[in-house]
């Protein structure tokens, strides 16, 4: 029988080009794409969406414009009611930090429900802790301390107001 093994060739040919071919299916390559971009919470976040834009992503501000975070006088304040009383009513007219004078507005962001007393405490927590800043760490309490005292206060706050607190 000497063509048997190429029928048989011939069948396993067959059987391979039907039951093996086709698409292949197996190895799906839709891949998702995985971002590992890291939301920021808490303090760092409130400083990105509110404070940014003036003070900058490096606390150095804008020289001339914008005073500086980092190393500033009235950020890393030993009464933390200095710094929260600016952000409660913010703050104009001339202002020296670090040396240089500056002579501009800031806007208030504690005035009506802006933000909360827990909101500015974690800001306040975050800007005294970056930038090379060591300022304490600030409570909620400390900032419905200043918010009180201030409550009759109306328009920004001013350096006069704030010198007698940094004695
Ligand atoms: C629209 C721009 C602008 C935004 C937004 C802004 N500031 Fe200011 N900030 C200023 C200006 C201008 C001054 C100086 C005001 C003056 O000359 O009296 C200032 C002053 C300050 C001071 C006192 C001076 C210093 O450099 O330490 C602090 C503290 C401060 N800002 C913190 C903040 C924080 C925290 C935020 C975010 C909630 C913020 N600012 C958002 C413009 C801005």
């Amino acid at each position: 029988m000497p063509n048997a093994p190429i029928a048989a060739t011939a069948l396993l040919l067959a059987l391979i080009a039907c039951g093996g071919g086709g698409e292949q299916t197996g190895g799906d390559t839709t891949t998702t794409a995985t971002t590992t971009t890291v939301t920021p919470t808490g303090g760092e976040a409130l400083y990105q969406q509110r404070c940014l834009s003036c003070h900058q992503a490096t606390g150095e501000g804008l020289p001339g414009t914008y005073p500086p975070l980092a190393g500033s006088e009235f950020v890393n304040a030993a009464d933390p009611g200095v710094p929260a009383r600016i952000l409660i009513h913010g703050i104009s007219g001339p202002i020296t930090v670090k040396g240089t004078e500056y002579n501009n507005l800031m806007p208030p962001y504690g005035v009506g429900v802006q933000m909360s007393d827990d909101e500015v405490a974690q800001l306040l927590t975050y800007i005294r802790s970056s930038f090379g800043n060591t300022g304490s760490a600030v409570t909620a309490a400390d900032v419905k301390k200043a918010r009180d005292e201030t409550a009759s206060h109306t328009g920004p706050m001013t350096v006069e107001l704030l010198k007698p607190l940094m004695k």
